[in-house]
């Protein structure tokens, strides 16, 4: 049997637009939902930039060793840390990554006189890579691998966050908004630190123990580096993959109010 060509004609249309309705234009992204949060850099890249974090407050810790026993050759006399401490880049180099210009300037109790970092943002890892392997800093091979100096570097360069505005200069008051920090508080921290943040004690000496309000308080800068690369060898995590910047300022403000005792 044969068909009228125009028959053909119209069964081949009804095809074309079976496909066209099964395939439709592939929807677009709407930024407005995605927000602030969307990530640039692949997944990876961030994680290895939390770990560079967690190495520069204790590179020992980090890759499940211990720091060495002897004091760094670098580190000054007229520095107040001893041992093992002297080993850490949060040591010499300051939880503002500010050095001798920040809070570890002259009259603190952790000057050393060592210049901060902060003005390695955006610098070559490469570049950093090769200072951090220098003579002045004896980390070797066998003390610190390839592919953490690489994850350092990573950091150094471009996961500094400038801290220089972080809180009041004599108050030490986080520039925050605790109210807004108070919800992430409530729903994420509390489930580790509890509602006043004294479930865990952050002291080392059992019948002295140190809560995150007063932590927090104490030393902002420190627990800054801590919310935003985790706390090395724990189960706290990074949030710099979950919280901008922003968030972070406010929970650390929240924390502030929590009670000291
Ligand atoms: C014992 C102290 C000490 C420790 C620990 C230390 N550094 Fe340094 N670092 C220094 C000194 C001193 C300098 C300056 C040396 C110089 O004059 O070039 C320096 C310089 C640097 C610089 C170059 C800064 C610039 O602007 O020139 C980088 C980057 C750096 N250190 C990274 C690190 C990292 C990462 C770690 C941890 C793995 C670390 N440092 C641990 C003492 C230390
Ligand atoms: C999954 C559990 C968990 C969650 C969630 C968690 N933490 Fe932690 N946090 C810990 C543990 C465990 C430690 C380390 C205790 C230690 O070193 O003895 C810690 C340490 C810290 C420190 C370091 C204190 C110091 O030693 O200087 C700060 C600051 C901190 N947490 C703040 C927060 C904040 C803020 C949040 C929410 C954004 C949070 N944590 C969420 C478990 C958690």
């Amino acid at each position: 049997m044969r068909h009228h060509p125009s028959y053909l004609l119209g069964v081949a249309l009804l095809f074309m637009g079976a496909i066209f309705l099964l395939n439709p234009q592939p929807t677009q992204a709407n930024p407005d939902l995605l927000g602030s949060r969307l990530l640039t850099e692949s997944p990876s890249k961030r994680g290895r930039m939390a770990r560079g974090g967690q190495l520069y407050d204790n590179w020992a810790v980090t890759l499940g060793k211990s720091l060495p026993s002897k004091e760094h050759p670098a580190y000054p006399k007229l520095g107040q840390k001893t041992g093992g401490e002297t080993w850490r880049c949060s040591t010499c180099h300051g939880w503002d990554y500010r050095g001798a210009e920040g809070i570890n300037k002259k009259g603190a109790a952790d000057y050393t006189g060592i210049i901060g970092l902060e003005q390695m943002r955006g610098v070559a890892q490469k570049k950093i890579i090769q200072i951090i392997r220098n003579p002045i800093h004896q980390f070797s091979q066998a003390t610190l691998p390839d592919d953490a100096v690489a994850d350092l570097a990573l950091f150094v360069s471009e996961g500094q966050m400038d801290m220089s505005a972080l809180s009041e200069p004599n108050t030490q008051k986080a520039q925050g908004e605790s109210q807004g920090g108070a919800l992430f508080f409530h729903t994420i921290c509390v489930r580790c630190h509890g509602v006043d943040g004294r479930h865990i004690n952050l002291s080392q000496e059992k019948d002295n123990p140190l809560f995150l309000g007063a932590i927090a308080k104490r030393n902002p800068w420190k627990s800054m580096h801590k919310i935003r690369n985790g706390q090395p060898g724990t189960i706290m995590i990074s949030f710099i993959t979950l919280l901008n910047e922003a968030d972070q300022m406010n929970i650390l403000s929240y924390v502030q109010t929590l009670p000291e005792k």
